[in-house]
């Protein structure tokens, strides 16, 4: 059986765990929305249409921060018509998703249902297809008490206090030719620039985010930071990386290697900030948000399948709806190391997205909600992951990939939080074949016990969560673990994601 060996040392420290790490999106986006968390008529819709039972399952996955209202939507999108009286507000047509939206969920409704999801709101503004002007505007109807045109009109709107928010992303994936309002990397880092200064000047204290590249196989990927960069340093605090991972012609441990792309993926954007740091002598640091990851199966959605007629624009379309299996959701869990790792630069990142598009969160319209397999990493690892990442010293066998070279068969990190001593570690074994057995050296943590273990796997890698079978898949107990002397050993089943905390 192969060994994986790594030590917890508490001065091992890579950096806090931010919250914000453990964020979502939310996008109008076939039924992320509309007939989403949002449905009235739903047996367990609140007063406002929300229901009820994606909101408490939201809780459970522990969302910290979640960003709206997109996505390629949000460089179509017109803020305004999304507030006022419901009755009033217009039908449009969703050039990104080629779908028909009703506003009848806006910013209100939306600040509202993360007040009840105890989530954080992260807004992005329409760099596609408006300019500075519009950002500005919804930043003072957003975030300026009273006693000017759009602070009153919020206030009229139904809301007294401001929606205070404080991460905005300037468009979104300016970099994609699909994106309305597509522009090169001078044209978007100029337009960035001046929207981030304008809005400061407004409000210093909001925290920007620029777009980085939609993915780190564009060809613009790295030049797109750079110049980017060039134009906005002084002016915004996160640049964004955006990055989507599925298994390829059967190439099943290929995926589950997918977190080495994204260590790649964040580190060379930390080189490339840092080389802007370095050239304009800057004693700021630029920290990444990730905010679009995930496992999506895009083979599977063909937008030019959807646009068949000018006169038909559908109502909350079934759309990118993946049903996650075993394997997914141990990527998933490895992704979530990945970001970890990186915890010293990663200070808020956006599982992409929440509800039924590529979602670890699923409703049937008049039936039930459930969690899918990626439900289950996501939401023990912002549950378990505490006070500051650490450096696990992984020693691990090794296994070819095609794709990404040698990669370890074992990933792993832990958190430790110095004031309540409660330490996690979350570990992926990618063997496909069969167990493998880790130890872990805890002794620089004193006289601890194993509190909880959880371990995702199945014998079939490929079992998902469906509406007909909800509970197939669930994290167990890992009885294997076994801490003597300060030394934790633990066997790892194949293609498995587990969280072991200790206290
Ligand atoms: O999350 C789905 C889509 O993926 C988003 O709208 C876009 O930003 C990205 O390409």
């Amino acid at each position: 059986m192969p060994t994986a060996q790594l030590t917890l040392d508490p001065r091992f420290t890579i950096g806090a765990v931010h919250r914000r790490v453990f964020g979502s999106f939310v996008e109008h986006l076939g039924r992320c929305v509309y007939d989403g968390l949002y449905e009235p008529g739903h047996p367990t819709a609140d007063e406002e249409g929300f229901r009820t039972d994606v909101l408490e399952l939201v809780r459970e996955l522990g969302v910290s921060t979640i960003r709206y209202p997109g996505g390629n939507f949000v460089s179509g999108y017109r803020w305004e018509d999304g507030v006022g009286p419901r009755e009033d507000r217009p039908k449009r047509l969703d050039l990104a998703w080629h779908s028909l939206e009703t506003n009848q969920v806006g910013l209100h409704e939306f600040a509202r249902w993360n007040d009840k999801a105890g989530s954080e709101l992260m807004l992005a503004v329409n760099l596609g297809t408006r300019g500075v002007l519009e950002a500005l505007d919804l930043l003072e109807y957003s975030n300026v008490r009273s006693g000017s045109a759009l602070s009153d009109q919020r206030i009229a709107d139904g809301t007294t206090e401001p929606f205070g928010v404080k991460m905005w992303c300037l468009g979104n994936e300016m970099d994609g030719p699909w994106q309305l309002g597509h522009r090169s990397a001078e044209d978007y880092g100029k337009i960035a620039a001046q929207a981030a200064k304008a809005m400061r000047q407004l409000d210093p204290s909001v925290e920007l985010v620029v777009c980085g590249s939609s993915n780190s196989a564009m060809p613009t990927f790295g030049a797109w930071e750079r110049t980017v960069l060039e134009h906005t340093y002084e002016d915004v605090d996160f640049i964004s990386c955006h990055a989507y991972y599925a298994e390829r012609n059967g190439d099943l441990a290929g995926f589950l290697a997918s977190a080495v792309d994204m260590d790649h993926f964040i580190e060379s954007v930390v080189a490339t900030a840092d080389h802007v740091k370095a050239e304009l002598r800057s004693a700021k640091t630029i920290n990444i948000a990730f905010d679009e990851w995930n496992v999506w199966y895009q083979e599977r959605f063909h937008a030019e399948d959807q646009i068949t007629d000018i006169e038909q624009w559908p109502y909350a379309p079934r759309l990118l709806e993946d049903a996650y299996h075993v394997a997914d959701a141990v990527v998933v869990g490895s992704l979530l190391i990945s970001l970890l790792k990186h915890a010293d630069r990663v200070t808020s990142a956006s599982l992409a997205q929440l509800v039924n598009v590529i979602a670890p969160i699923m409703t049937e319209p008049g039936g039930p909600a459930w969690r899918q397999t990626t439900f289950f990493p996501f939401a023990l690892t912002s549950r378990l992951a505490r006070g500051s990442a650490l450096r696990v010293e992984l020693s691990s066998e090794t296994y070819r990939t095609t794709e990404h070279g040698d990669v370890p068969l074992v990933d792993a990190v832990a958190t430790h939080d110095p004031e309540t001593g409660a330490t996690a570690v979350f570990l992926v074994n990618r063997a496909i074949e069969g167990p493998t057995t880790v130890t872990v050296d805890a002794r620089s943590l004193g006289d601890v016990r194993v509190l909880e273990t959880h371990t995702l796997n199945d014998d079939d890698p490929y079992a998902v969560n469906t509406l007909a079978e909800p509970t197939r898949v669930a994290p167990v107990t890992n009885k294997s673990a076994h801490l003597q002397d300060g030394v934790l050993t633990i066997e790892l089943p194949p293609v498995s994601w587990t969280a072991v905390s200790l206290g």
